[in-house]
């Protein structure tokens, strides 16, 4: 589609600067993780906490709502020799949101515009958000309490902890991943969340039938997705094509696709459903 600049443009992708000056995280210490594992790749986190503080009216709101509404990490994440969580550790979603409902999970919700508007227009739905950026959960929560949403759950922890060990496999009706941070220089790409191992745990929380969405702004990020899911067996692409989806017309338009379009960026939407 659009011919663009391969180099990042310098507004964009603060995660990616937040690195470019701290340098990359260093692991000190023994190299395993919480269940004396060899640290794997999925350690590289996808994410750098960016600054920026939450407003008084948003930790207001996250103090108030975190009781009913959040999800907290899980202290210790055992694993079976399966690769699947240990059920003391698991979430149970219908006790989370006091009812038995189609769950859609959105993995870095940002300021949260998106999963509150999907939440309000399907009320007999229920959405589950991660998001690591602290006002960005404060702002979702106020979106909560001002539109008196029920249906909305959020964890403020790595997703990609919640999927491996908080979610039960086939408990998800629908993923949603939307402008996830593009790493654009080629020595951060590890740290991209659209990568095998990701998309291989996802797809064992997704039920068959379950839907993956995705959207970005960044034309080399959209054909590495499209050629990580289209590699993946499971998953049928919905595109008549191929490869991409018109826009769905349902999603908002968020800050960060707001600040593509600026930039001159084009849009690139995926939807691949879970097929075995
Ligand atoms: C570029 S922003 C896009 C936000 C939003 N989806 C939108 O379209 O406006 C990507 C967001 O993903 C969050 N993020 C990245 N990796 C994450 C992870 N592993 N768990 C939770 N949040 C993550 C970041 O904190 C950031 O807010």
């Amino acid at each position: 589609m659009n011919e663009r600049p391969e180099s990042p443009p310098p507004a964009e992708a603060v995660s990616e600067m937040a690195t470019e000056i701290l340098g990359e995280p260093r692991f000190r210490g023994t190299p395993t993780d919480r269940d004396g594992r060899p640290r794997t790749m999925r350690e590289v986190r996808s994410f750098v906490k960016r600054g920026g503080r939450a407003t008084n009216a948003q930790l207001r709101a996250i103090e108030e709502g975190w009781a009913t509404l959040g999800v907290p990490a899980a202290a210790v994440g055992p694993v079976r020799a399966d690769g699947t969580p240990a059920a003391s550790v698991l979430v149970d979603l219908g006790t989370l949101f006091g009812r038995t409902a189609p769950v859609t999970l959105e993995i870095g919700f940002g300021d949260g515009e998106q999963l509150a508007t999907l939440a309000a227009l399907h009320p007999e739905r229920d959405y589950l958000g991660a998001e690591v950026h602290e006002p960005g959960v404060g702002h979702l929560l106020l979106r909560v309490e001002a539109l008196g949403l029920t249906n909305v759950r959020v964890a403020r922890h790595d997703a990609v902890e919640l999927l491996r060990h908080q979610l039960a496999p086939g408990s998800l009706d629908e993923v949603l991943v939307y402008f996830p941070d593009p790493w654009h220089k080629k020595r951060h790409h590890k740290r991209r969340l659209i990568q095998p191992p990701l998309v291989s745990l996802l797809l064992e929380r997704l039920r068959i039938g379950g839907v993956f969405r995705l959207a970005t702004d960044w034309e080399p990020y959209a054909h590495h997705m499209l050629e990580v899911l289209s590699a993946e067996p499971r998953l049928r692409n919905r595109s008549a094509d191929g490869t991409f989806i018109p826009r769905p017309a349902e999603r908002p338009v968020t800050k960060f696709e707001r600040r593509g379009h600026r930039l001159g960026h084009g849009t690139w939407d995926l939807a691949f459903e879970r097929i075995a």
